[in-house]
């Protein structure tokens, strides 16, 4: 069992005396440029608090869960790059803007990353989403692609790679290895995650430096059976089944 130290800071807002604001767990520091973490604001760590309780019931989960695939998708948005756009208003004025320099679309690893879809529909109209399958291969137990279904121009497309759970980063890494072999350039993949484990988002920063990782929280480790910890248990059956 790999475990980090994670660290504590007072929660709250910042017109809050130091010695009113409650302690909290914090996202674990990683010194990875091509890793973002969310702010630790008291929103995201109220959020997470209700998704990580054994104690939620599975229509919360999906609730609290949303609002911060949204955060998420709302930030990974901020990593894409914009070009010069100069529109005109009702008004006759002219106002010097941006758009976004490229196309788009979502590639979730299922299932738990299906759960990401929404969010990135709700911000980006219309967007294509392709999906992989990826499982653990009965005999080696290695990981093993078993299906995915990918826009036909995706190598021209920035892709946002959805998973909520990183754990040993074994999926994520083979579905980079898929996008990379259909012809995605390593620095067009933006990866989404809620919770990640330290040991496993460090040997995915090191071994894709050009991708950009969003994550909501890293957090202290895995235990014997690679579940994240503290973690929130399994996100697909808490999302689709519980
Ligand atoms: N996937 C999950 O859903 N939870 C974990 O803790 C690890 C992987």
């Amino acid at each position: 069992m790999a475990t980090s130290t994670s660290s504590s800071k007072s929660v709250g807002p910042d017109y809050r005396p130091e010695i009113q604001k409650p302690t909290a767990t914090v996202s674990t520091a990683i010194p990875h440029k091509n890793v973002h973490t969310l702010s630790q604001t008291p929103q995201l760590i109220a959020l997470l608090t209700m998704i990580r309780s054994k104690e939620t019931q599975r229509a919360d989960f999906i609730f609290y869960s949303n609002r911060i695939i949204r955060l998420l998708v709302e930030e990974g948005l901020n990593h894409l790059p914009v070009v010069s756009h100069t529109i005109t208003t009702p008004v006759g004025r002219e106002y010097a803007g941006v758009r976004f320099q490229g196309k788009i679309c979502g590639v979730s690893i299922m299932r738990a990353g299906e759960a990401m879809e929404q969010g990135l529909r709700d911000c980006c109209r219309s967007v294509r989403i392709g999906k992989i399958l990826i499982q653990r291969d009965e005999e080696t137990s290695l990981p093993k692609l078993f299906y995915d279904k990918l826009p036909e121009d995706i190598a021209e497309r920035w892709v946002l790679l959805l998973d909520p759970m990183f754990a040993t980063g074994g999926s994520a890494t083979m579905a980079v290895d898929v996008l990379l072999s259909r012809g995605v350039p390593e620095d067009r993949i933006l990866f989404l995650n809620l919770i990640a484990s330290p040991e496993g988002i460090d040997g995915f920063a090191k071994k894709f430096p050009k991708l950009r990782v969003v994550t909501a929280f890293i957090d202290q480790g895995l235990d014997e059976k690679n579940y994240i910890v503290p973690g929130l248990g399994d996100f697909g059956d808490r999302f689709y089944t519980m």
